[in-house]
């Protein structure tokens, strides 16, 4: 099982939309992933239609250590993908954490749970430095940072998310390694041709800084991703064709890179997602339950 934490200490930035459509896209290729949505606004929970809606969420996973699955889990409309709800509505769990001797360890000790039955595990972070951040990073194999590509962004980015990195670093004593921080530029103007440019600057901004990388995928700015959001639908199965005129790639052929650049060991699966609604039987829900 791979766990993947979606920072930023920036909001806006396209946080939930990657957690959202990586996601969908993982499970239309026959992966089991599961979403946590460890925001206080349930902007992750609210994304896809529930097929099943779970009586508890994250607030009895954290604050109680509750491990029954049909307690916690809910089932979106999307065949394999699940979630875990955020229902923290009045703000405790940070509190709670913050003053529970294993707070920022809690996630990462309720996750050997869920291993038998992921293949992928995506949290979803609210856009502020906070405990709940932190014991995100410390459960996850990687941190994916999305930066919007204006220089106040990367600055932020300096300030607070490899603060973030930092400030957990200690951990490594207790043999908790910070895991890598992956930057994907997101919200790409289309017409400009800059893209190369704000990826090296990217670079050499971080290039002395040991465990992080700026992901040779970028995201365009389309508006395929708030429409896909409208419809509760994961960004590749509304756009898998070319729209006539447009020189940014599919939203689907960014997705398989995203994911193939990710996770590599998939690739081959990404490769058969087609994006098409007559697909999503034979990629998706007919491959789950298999192991990959
Ligand atoms: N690549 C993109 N192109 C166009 N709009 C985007 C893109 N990524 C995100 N957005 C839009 O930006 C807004 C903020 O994104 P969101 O994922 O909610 O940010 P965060 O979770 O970091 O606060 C949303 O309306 C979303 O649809
Ligand atoms: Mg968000």
């Amino acid at each position: 099982m791979k766990v993947v934490s979606i920072i930023s200490t920036k909001g806006g930035v396209g946080k939930t939309t990657t957690a959202a459509n990586l996601g969908g896209f993982a499970a239309d290729a026959g992966l089991r992933v599961l979403l946590l949505d460890l925001d206080v606004q349930p902007t992750l929970s609210s994304y896809f239609t529930l097929a099943l809606r779970a009586p508890a969420g994250i607030y009895e996973m954290l604050a109680f250590a509750e491990r029954r699955i049909e307690q916690l889990v809910s089932r979106t409309a999307v065949a394999g993908l699940d979630l875990v709800l955020s229902n923290d509505d009045r703000g405790e769990l940070n509190t709670l954490l913050l003053h529970a001797p294993d707070g920022r360890l809690r996630l990462r000790h309720l996750l050997p749970a869920l291993a038998p039955l992921y293949d992928l595990v995506l949290i979803d972070t609210q856009g502020a430095r906070s405990v709940m951040l932190e014991m995100a990073v410390l459960a996850s194999d990687l941190a994916l940072s999305p930066v919007t590509p204006e220089i106040l962004a990367a600055r932020e980015l300096r300030r607070g998310t490899l603060q973030l990195i930092e400030d957990i670093a200690p951990y490594r004593h207790l043999g908790i390694e910070p895991p890598p921080l992956y930057l994907l530029i997101n919200r790409l103007p289309p017409v400009s041709s800059n893209a190369r440019l704000i990826q090296q600057t990217l670079r050499q901004v971080f290039q002395d800084h040991a465990g992080v990388r700026v992901l040779d995928t970028d995201v365009p700015a389309i508006e395929a991703y708030p429409r896909a959001a409208t419809r509760g639908l994961p960004v590749h199965r509304v756009e898998f064709r070319q729209p006539a005129g447009r020189v940014a790639p599919t939203a689907l052929q960014t997705m398989r890179t995203l994911a193939s650049e990710l996770f590599p060991q998939w690739q081959e699966r990404f490769a058969l997602v087609t994006g098409r609604p007559d697909a999503q039987a034979t990629a998706g829900s007919a491959s789950h339950g298999e192991r990959p």
